[in-house]
C-alpha cells in the first residue's frame, strides 16, 4: 500500500500550537505522523512528542517512517492521554493536538470496512482488537437503538424508514458487507442529491462503534488537565457534531477563565489545500491557550 500522509491545515496547526524548542507535545491522533513530522522540526533536540493512536497499524507505519528518538509512540485512546503521559514519567505538556476522525489509510485500507463503496465486511473499528464492530451494531442492536444512533450521530431524518428496511433484511439473513448495507439504504430512501443516501448512516455507525463523541469529551477534559499554563490546545474536526462539542468546551472554559479562546470562528482549509487534498474540505480548526 502506498502511504499518503497529507496533514490537514498543517500551516495553521503550527501557528496555533506554536511549538517551542525543548517543549513536550502530545499528538493524540498521530495517524501517519504528518503533523508530528512538522512539530519535530520546531522542538529542537531536547523536545519530545508523545504520539498516541488506537490503530496499531498506523503506529507501526509511523514508527518506521519517522524513526526519531524524540517521538514516543503509544497505542491507546486519547481519553487516556493523562495516564499515558504519567506512565512515561511526564506530568504536563506544552501542547496537545487532536486531528479527529479516520485517516486516509483507514478509509482506503482493504478490510477495515469503513467505505460504502466496498465489498468488505462491515467493520469500522479503529482499534481492531475491540469487540464492537459495525457488523454487530447493524445485526445486533434493537430497532429503537438503531433509530437513536442514526438520529443522534447521523442527524438522519429518514432514520425510521432506513432502520425498518435494515430489520426487514436482517430477519432474512445477516447484513455482512458495506455494499449490502449501502444498497439496502439506497433502496429504502431512493437517491436524491449529490451525497450517497448511506452517508449519514455510515457516519452514525462509525461514531457508535468508536464511541467518538464520548472519547472527544473525555479527551478535551484530559487535555486541559495536562496542559501547562500558556500551553496550547489545537483541535481539527470534520463534522458538525464534533465541532459543536469543541466550540462549547472552549466557550465554557473561557467563561470560567481556564482558557483563552484563540479564535472566534474556526479556521478552515484554503482553496489551494482543498484542491490538493479534497478530503480536507470539511476540516475546522479551533484552538485555546491554558490560563
Ligand atoms: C485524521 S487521522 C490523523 C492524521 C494525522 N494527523 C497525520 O498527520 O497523519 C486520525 C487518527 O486518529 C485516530 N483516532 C481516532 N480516535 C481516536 C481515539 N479516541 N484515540 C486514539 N486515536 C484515535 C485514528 O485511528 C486515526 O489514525
Amino acid at each position: 500500500m502506498t502511504i499518503t500522509h497529507l496533514p490537514v491545515m498543517s500551516k495553521e496547526v503550527i501557528e496555533v500550537l506554536a511549538p517551542v524548542a525543548g517543549g513536550t507535545y502530545v499528538d493524540a491522533t498521530i495517524g501517519l505522523g504528518g503533523h508530528s513530522e512538522m512539530i519535530l522540526e520546531k522542538i529542537g533536540q531536547s523536545g519530545r512528542i508523545f504520539g498516541i493512536d488506537r490503530d496499531e497499524k498506523a503506529l507501526a507505519l509511523t514508527a518506521e517512517r519517522l524513526q526519531d528518538s524524540r517521538l514516543i509512540l503509544q497505542k491507546g485512546s486519547f481519553s487516556d492521554m493523562e495516564s499515558i503521559l504519567h506512565s512515561h514519567g511526564n506530568d504536563d505538556a506544552d501542547g496537545v493536538l487532536l486531528d479527529l476522525g479516520v485517516s486516509m489509510m483507514q478509509l482506503k485500507d482493504l478490510g477495515r470496512g469503513f467505505s460504502f463503496h466496498s465489498n468488505e465486511k462491515l467493520d469500522m473499528r479503529m482499534d481492531s482488537s475491540q469487540d464492537l464492530s459495525a457488523w454487530s451494531v447493524v445485526n445486533g442492536y434493537s430497532e429503537r437503538e438503531l433509530v437513536r444512533i442514526l438520529k443522534e450521530y447521523g442527524e438522519e431524518f429518514r432514520a425510521v424508514k432506513i432502520v425498518r428496511s435494515i430489520i426487514h433484511e436482517r430477519n432474512k439473513k445477516s447484513i455482512d458487507t458495506c455494499a449490502e448495507l449501502a444498497e439496502i439504504i439506497s433502496r429504502s430512501t431512493g437517491r436524491h442529491g449529490k451525497a450517497h443516501p448511506a452517508t449519514k448512516t455510515f457516519q452514525a455507525l462509525r461514531i457508535e462503534v468508536n464511541r467518538e463523541l464520548d472519547e472527544l469529551r473525555k479527551g478535551l477534559d484530559a487535555s486541559l488537565r495536562i496542559l501547562r499554563k500558556g500551553g496550547r490546545l489545537c483541535v481539527i474536526s470534520y463534522h458538525s457534531l464534533e465541532d459543536r462539542v469543541i466550540k462549547h468546551f472552549i466557550k465554557e472554559n473561557a467563561k470560567a477563565d481556564r482558557v483563552k479562546q484563540l479564535m472566534k470562528k474556526p479556521m478552515t482549509p484554503d482553496a489551494d489545500e482543498i484542491r490538493a487534498n479534497p478530503s480536507s474540505r470539511s476540516g475546522k480548526l479551533r484552538g485555546a491557550e491554558k490560563l
